[in-house]
């Protein structure tokens, strides 16, 4: 039995047009941390802090469980994702709509607890 390799997509970030390839079973977060792109920020990499957050624009995708904190229904629908919950079923534009990790905003939301660093020294 043959094992195929599982299809790898174009993802092009809208506002730069800089692109990296994504395989169908890998998010589109970790590709593009295996790239020279660094225009997603990333955070926690599990769904939870919202700073990879996308708009996507054109192509198919499904998604995994997504903290709806960060994700609404509604943003959900209006095809606003999280790139390290997103895996292309072709090839993808998308907007970044993430900023730069906010770890107390994420421990807020019960993602994890947090202690500011002048709080622990
Ligand atoms: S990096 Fe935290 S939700 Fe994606």
């Amino acid at each position: 039995m043959d094992i195929q390799p599982a299809a790898r997509h174009l993802v092009t970030i809208a506002a730069t047009g800089r692109s990296f390839r994504c395989a169908e079973d890998s998010h589109v977060l970790a590709a593009m941390e295996q790239s020279s792109c660094r225009d997603i920020p990333v955070g926690c990499r599990n769904g939870g802090c919202g700073a990879c957050k996308v708009r996507v624009t054109s192509g198919r995708y499904h998604t995994g469980k997504m903290n709806r904190a960060v994700i609404s229904a509604q943003d959900e629908a209006e095809s606003r994702v999280l790139a390290c919950k997103t895996y292309p079923q072709g090839d993808l534009t998308v907007e970044v709509l993430g900023r730069v990790w906010q770890p107390e905003r994420a421990a807020q939301a019960g993602f994890f607890s947090y202690v500011p660093p002048a709080a622990a020294s």
